[in-house]
């Protein structure tokens, strides 16, 4: 009897313990969610009063990259045994060495510090995305690491009718570029600006909406296995944002980043606002061509080659 209400009370306090734990994290995850919206707010604010960062000085004097002069920075392709992402962007970080060439063990914290200067985020946005995506994975932020392979996992983050890679039944590697969707998409291309004297190519968030739409028809036509939830939608059109806004839409540049997965020399963010690209800049774009890329009534308007004089000099 005794070892009875000894056992009871011990799987009670277990509970209890359990419970507290959990709370606890609850609490902990409600704290730093709550931190990084409020002080992306006052970021976006801080940016539409100061003044812009200079085009060519983007990334800051010392981080890999400044000026623009990537020279320095050895461009290896991944060898077989290298751990890669669906995403370009943390991609070349390791194909230049500014992370681990071999794309493993990478700590959040590092992620979020380097994708910060190298793109002009913000550190809230970084900090914000990359919290969620360790939650995604069950592990923290602030101590633990990740291999870009992970990112990899089916339906978690990376999802099917993606920009730059077929799905995942199609293509088992998604951490390797699909260079025939690349060239599609950045043919789809109806923008044009002038940079110097020079008239560029530009990818325009209706041609990204487009092209996503066309996507979806197509994989949902050809994949059995086809899915696309609310969370991949909004993953899609973030990551569709992102790209836009820190390569304004260049075909020039975007055609060596998304298939090579390296910077071209002279690039830098495009983004020039002095306290990074914020959350809500993300949200506002995503917003955009999340709308785009629905069925009607959010029609794509009419596309019609822009030149917004954002580069000309
Ligand atoms: C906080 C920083 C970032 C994180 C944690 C991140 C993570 C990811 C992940 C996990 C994916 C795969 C999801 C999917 O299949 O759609 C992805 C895709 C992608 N990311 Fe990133 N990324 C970041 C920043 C960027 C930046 C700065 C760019 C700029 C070019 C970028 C461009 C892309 C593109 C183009 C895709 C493919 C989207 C598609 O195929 O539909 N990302 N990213």
């Amino acid at each position: 009897m005794f070892d009875e209400i000894i056992a009871v009370l011990r799987a009670f306090v277990g509970i209890s313990i359990w419970q507290t734990l959990n709370t606890l994290k609850l609490i902990k995850k409600l704290y730093w969610m709550t931190y990084t919206q409020v002080w992306d707010v006052n970021l976006h604010i801080a940016n539409q009063f100061a003044p812009e960062l200079n085009p060519k000085s983007v990334i800051p004097a010392g981080k890999p990259g400044a000026n623009g002069d990537w020279s320095r920075y050895t461009f290896l392709p991944p060898t077989e045994t290298d751990s890669r992402s669906p995403c370009p962007a943390l991609n070349a970080l390791s194909n230049i060495g500014i992370l681990p060439r071999n794309g493993r063990n990478i700590k959040f914290t590092e992620f979020a510090k380097v994708l910060s200067t190298t793109y002009n985020l913000s550190p809230s946005l970084c900090m914000s995305i990359l919290m969620s995506i360790a939650g995604l994975f069950q592990r923290d932020y602030f101590t633990d690491s990740i291999d870009l392979e992970l990112f990899n996992t089916h339906n978690v983050i990376e999802h099917d009718a993606s920009l730059i890679r077929h799905d995942a039944i199609i293509q088992a590697d998604q951490g390797r570029p699909a260079i025939d969707l690349i060239n599609q998409l950045l043919k789809s291309a109806t923008g044009a600006a002038i940079v110097g004297k020079q008239r560029v190519r530009i990818l325009t968030p209706a041609d990204i909406a487009a092209f996503l739409r066309q996507r979806r028809a197509d994989c949902k036509a050809h994949n059995p296995q086809y899915t696309l939830k609310f969370l991949h939608k909004f993953f899609s059109a973030n990551n569709s944002a992102i790209m836009y806004d820190t390569f304004g839409g260049r075909v020039d540049d975007l055609r060596t980043f998304l298939i090579e997965e390296r910077f071209p020399q002279g690039w830098q963010p495009r983004v020039t606002k002095r306290y990074g690209y914020t959350l809500l800049s993300l949200n506002f774009r995503s917003l955009q061509i999340a709308l785009w890329t629905e069925p009607p009534p959010f029609v794509v308007p009419p596309r019609r080659p822009v030149s917004n004089g954002l580069y000309s000099s």
